[in-house]
């Protein structure tokens, strides 16, 4: 395990949808241990467990009713020791989720403000209406609705920028900020390597007031105390362990606020993820239309936070996918005929950056988006919701279907796709119906073939993930953005003490010609996804449908 977060990557795993072991249809910490071997196999250095925390699984385990224990679909307290032992001996550290943003309306604290004990009620925001049925303010909540919920009893509202069971805490109050260091101290003592902060950005709240001229983020998004509370958390627990990783997720964020959150020496966390390059296919800020993606934004924005991240000493997160997105390979590249190049070629570009790449389980495998083609198949309360509101809207259910089945985070939510049987090796075939759909294409996507095949997107995956650990100028270069204007090619250069690294790849479905392409004459190349070279010697480099290829010197 490299303890260098900048020469380590990161997998992800969603337990819920990874392997269930006792055919309950549900994913379990037994699955997860049971796969240890599989992920040490890929040469990652961190898992992220998403929250298996006890919950109601109203927002799949983001509704935390209780810190200090598992809930009982996962598994118990000594499968969590074991996975964090078994990690240790294969030299993979564990990073837990932390939601500090909300708590579920089922945990005690906010069951003790309903009772009306002061001491907890100051735990949440509770404010009055403007008005007999008025609530406080005009915020959206981002899973759709108003952000407040109305207390009869206390004829009052309390905040959720998230599900009406995602009460937002005070971060105000000092005993919630103790009560939260107190949590994390607990699980560093279990051994835990790493901490990842959900939506962390939007813990400190500016004010109560209308957005006259929005959904009210720009009141709660990276407000006036974010970096004194991540300092503060900092210095009372992981500061104090120089091994611990951190990241933040930061929702709407802002760079100028990334390179504190980020920075090498600001004592807050290693590294943020930011989603403004997730967000090329969004009309602005929102995601429920259906609009083509913008290659040269794309390219923009990752250069963006690449090059200024770099000048101000900031460690970026870099990574496609995750929970909550669709899966890259519909997304950017080709489900279809160039399936397996497109798959790879995303791989490379990200994992060649300046930053620390995630890879989301079965992105290693090239899985793709979900088939389904009804809105029960979905699960997810966002996607259900916004269903709803577009038919409010006016638009035909068909028409709303196909919203949901491109942008659901459902899309990355059907179970890991182990082998070719029934239920694709996620749960044996005499067990429960899995939770979410098992994705039909398992036959031809799948771990079990992709291991066996030298020439799989695992096998890639693997090089990536090596080839990060072998060449210091992937871990450290600095990077200068190359075919900055070019429509197909995104390509870029890193340098590092006297060594080059050169990235290439076109994002399309047809051939391209790099017309100021660099002279890789006596480079050597590394990975790509043709076997021949690219290189056609004039100058000029021609690239196949998807073809991706790196150069080292
Ligand atoms: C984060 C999580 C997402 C969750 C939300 C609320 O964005 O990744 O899955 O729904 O926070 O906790
Ligand atoms: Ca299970």
């Amino acid at each position: 395990m490299s303890t260098d977060f900048r020469k380590s990557t990161v997998y992800q795993i969603y337990p819920k949808s990874f392997r269930d072991t006792n055919g309950d249809g549900l994913g379990d910490l037994r699955g997860v241990i049971e796969k240890l071997d599989y992920i040490k196999e890929l040469g990652v250095d961190y898992i992220w467990l998403t929250p298996f925390f006890v919950s109601p699984q109203n927002d799949n385990g983001y509704d935390v009713a209780d810190y200090y224990n598992i809930d009982p679909a996962y598994g118990t307290m000594k499968d969590v020791e074991e996975l964090i032992a078994e990690g240790k001996k294969r030299g993979i550290g564990l990073m837990f989720d932390m939601v500090f943003n909300h708590v579920s309306t089922s945990h005690e604290w906010f069951r003790k403000a309903m009772e009306g004990d002061p001491y907890y009620k100051d735990f949440f925001i509770f404010r009055k209406g403007k008005g007999a049925g008025v609530p406080p303010t005009n915020w959206e909540s981002k899973f759709g609705g108003n952000a407040w919920e109305y207390v009869e009893k206390f004829d009052e509202y309390y905040l959720h920028l998230f599900d009406v069971t995602q009460a937002d805490l005070n971060w105000e109050n000092e005993n919630v900020r103790k009560e939260i260091q107190k949590i994390l101290k607990f699980w560093m003592e279990k051994g835990v390597r790493g901490f990842r902060f959900d939506v962390i950005n939007l813990i400190s709240k500016a004010c109560y007031e209308d957005d006259e001229t929005g959904d009210g983020r720009k009141y709660y998004t990276d407000g006036p105390r974010i970096h004194q509370y991540l300092k503060e958390m900092h210095d009372a627990t992981f500061g104090n362990d120089e091994g611990i990783v951190t990241v933040g997720e930061m929702s709407s964020t802002t760079m100028e606020n990334c390179y504190k959150y980020a920075g090498r020496d600001t004592g807050e966390l290693s590294m943020v993820f930011s989603f403004h390059h997730l967000k090329v296919d969004f009309m602005g800020n929102e995601k429920w239309v259906l609009v083509p993606a913008d290659f040269q934004k794309l390219k923009d924005i990752i250069f963006d936070w690449q090059t200024k991240m770099a000048e101000h000493n900031a460690w970026n997160a870099v990574f496609w996918c995750n929970h909550d997105q669709p899966r890259v390979v519909s997304r950017f590249g080709d489900e279809g005929k160039y399936w397996k190049e497109s798959a790879k070629m995303l791989g490379t570009v990200i994992h060649c950056l300046r930053g620390t790449p995630y890879v989301y389980q079965g992105e290693e495998l090239g899985m793709t988006n979900t088939d389904f083609t009804d809105i029960s198949q979905f699960r997810d309360v966002e996607s259900l919701n916004h269903y709803q509101i577009l038919q409010n809207k006016g638009l035909s259910d068909s028409d709303a279907l196909r919203i949901i089945q491109i942008h659901s985070r459902d899309n990355g939510r059907t179970p890991m796709q182990w082998d070719d049987t029934k239920y694709a090796g996620f749960s044996s075939e005499d067990s429960a119906e899995p939770w979410i759909a098992v994705n039909g294409n398992h036959a031809r996507i799948n771990a079990s073939d992709q291991l066996k095949d030298e020439d799989s997107i695992f096998h890639y995956y693997q090089k990536l993930i090596a080839m990060r650990k072998e060449l210091d100028v992937i871990a450290y270069g600095e990077i200068e953005p190359l075919a900055v204007k070019d429509p197909c090619i995104f390509a870029y250069r890193r340098i590092y003490n006297g060594h080059e690294l050169i990235v290439a790849a076109n994002f399309y479905g047809r051939e391209c010609t790099w017309r100021d392409a660099p002279d890789v004459t006596g480079y050597e190349r590394m990975i790509g996804n043709y076997t021949a070279p690219a290189n056609a010697g004039d100058g000029t480099m021609n690239f196949r449908p998807y073809e991706t290829a790196v150069w080292y010197k």
